[in-house]
């Protein structure tokens, strides 16, 4: 039934795909029925993917060993072709539709020179002018197709590429008047969102591993949604987690993502891959001779599926001693507030992906109060992670995946 949802869903991209690039080629009747067949198949094998992935998650056991488990990787691969093919076409139709309005300002102007001179004919040479500007756009209308089906032949893997392997490392400075002159310096390397399943495998676990040690971080923070699959599967693929470096340890907490699948497992598993996981709870750690609090929360959502994972700031942040610096760790940005007001001096956020997509981002921003980057309150701080992954077809736009180092000040 779901899968129906999503197939309607789809219908009308398959429509407009046929519409925007195989009527304007004007092929034989033959061809148009071929190549309308591989926008139907395409758009089914889409549509089928979250489904899917939906099912995998409610009965993992039925799907563990099975062909699906090799075929769901190149689905999400078809959904990142969908993508681009259709940002092409828009693309192109903006381009189009500059042309059309050139040519319409054209005729105007030709008709008022018309009228000006009394003429009420074209000269022949203003007939030949406009039957090569006629022929020309045909040309061009073929020409940009063809141009659209080969950029997506050749952006589809460069997109790929760039949304598992090019991560930007991001620098960020945060200066906090309350921050202890011991902790001056500290830095924390915030990763988030890798979502490992579907597309991210364990070599692509092992680069991110690879990258965060590189940068020396006397802390490793992960804000949530690690996994997309069960550990049984996929379990073997995040253990090279176990090789992350920190001075002051490796911190954890779920996301929505995790508790889909199976929370209880996946927190006994990342745990005992040597990381420290927070549900509702606070350790505290000795740096530099004083101490600081790492206080983090089961996910906003966790509670879905089961009652007994509720989120709650109140129990990760209290008995912390008031003057204590606190650093908090949520998955999901509705965590933020109620973890500043419980005294939180900084707080690590994930879930947004930054919008993951332009024109996506717009959606985000207008839904969430902190959808990435910094955000000053009240002389506290907080960081929304683009995050390392992606989540459904590997894919960024604008919103490159990040491995964030945060480096604290004192203002
Ligand atoms: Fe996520």
């Amino acid at each position: 039934m779901i899968y129906l949802v999503f197939l309607a869903a789809l219908l009308p991209f398959a429509l407009i795909l046929y519409g925007r690039l195989i009527s304007p080629l004007k092929l034989q009747r033959r061809w148009r029925f071929f190549w309308g067949s591989v926008i139907v198949t395409l758009t089914a094998i889409v549509a089928y993917a979250l489904p899917l992935t939906l099912q995998m998650a409610r009965h993992p056991a039925a799907y563990a060993d099975s062909i699906w488990m090799t075929l769901l990787p190149w689905m999400y691969y078809a959904m990142t072709l969908l993508f681009v093919i259709i940002m092409l076409i828009v693309i192109r139709d903006l381009v189009w539709l500059l042309a059309k309005v050139v040519h319409v300002v054209r005729e105007y102007r030709q008709n008022a020179a018309m009228k000006k001179s009394g003429r009420t004919e074209l000269t022949p040479e203003e007939i030949e002018a406009s039957n090569v500007r006629m022929s020309r756009r045909t040309f061009l209308k073929k020409a940009s197709t063809l141009a659209v089906v080969g950029g997506a032949v050749v952006a589809t893997p460069v997109s790929i590429y760039a949304a598992k392997h090019d991560r930007k490392i991001k620098e960020v400075e945060i200066a906090l008047e309350q921050l202890p002159k011991e902790l001056e310096g500290l830095r924390i390397v915030h990763l988030s969102d890798i979502h490992v399943g579907n597309t991210m495998f364990k070599e692509d676990v092992a680069a991110i591993v690879a990258e965060t040690n590189a940068l020396n971080p006397d802390l490793i923070a992960i804000t949530g949604d690690m996994v997309d699959g069960i550990p049984s599967t996929i379990g073997d693929w995040l253990e090279p987690l176990r090789e992350l470096k920190a001075r002051y340890g490796v911190w954890f907490v779920t996301g929505n993502h995790d508790h889909m699948w199976d929370g209880r497992a996946w927190c006994d598993f990342i745990a005992n891959l040597g990381i420290h996981v927070l549900e509702n709870a606070h350790e505290i750690v000795k740096i530099n001779g004083i101490q600081m609090a790492i206080a983090g929360v089961i996910d906003y959502r966790g509670d879905r599926k089961n009652r007994r994972w509720k989120t709650d700031p109140v129990a990760a942040l209290s008995g912390i001693p008031q003057k204590m610096f606190k650093l908090m760790l949520v998955h999901q940005p509705a965590s933020v507030d109620d973890s500043l007001a419980n005294g939180a001096d900084l707080v690590l956020v994930g879930h947004t992906h930054g919008g993951q997509c332009w024109p996506i981002n717009y959606i985000v921003d207008a839904m969430m109060k902190y959808s990435r980057g910094l955000y000053m309150v009240d002389g506290k701080a907080v960081f929304v992670s683009c995050g390392t992954g992606y989540w459904g077809p590997p894919l960024r736009i604008g919103f490159p995946p990040e491995i964030d180092v945060i480096t604290l000040k004192k203002a």
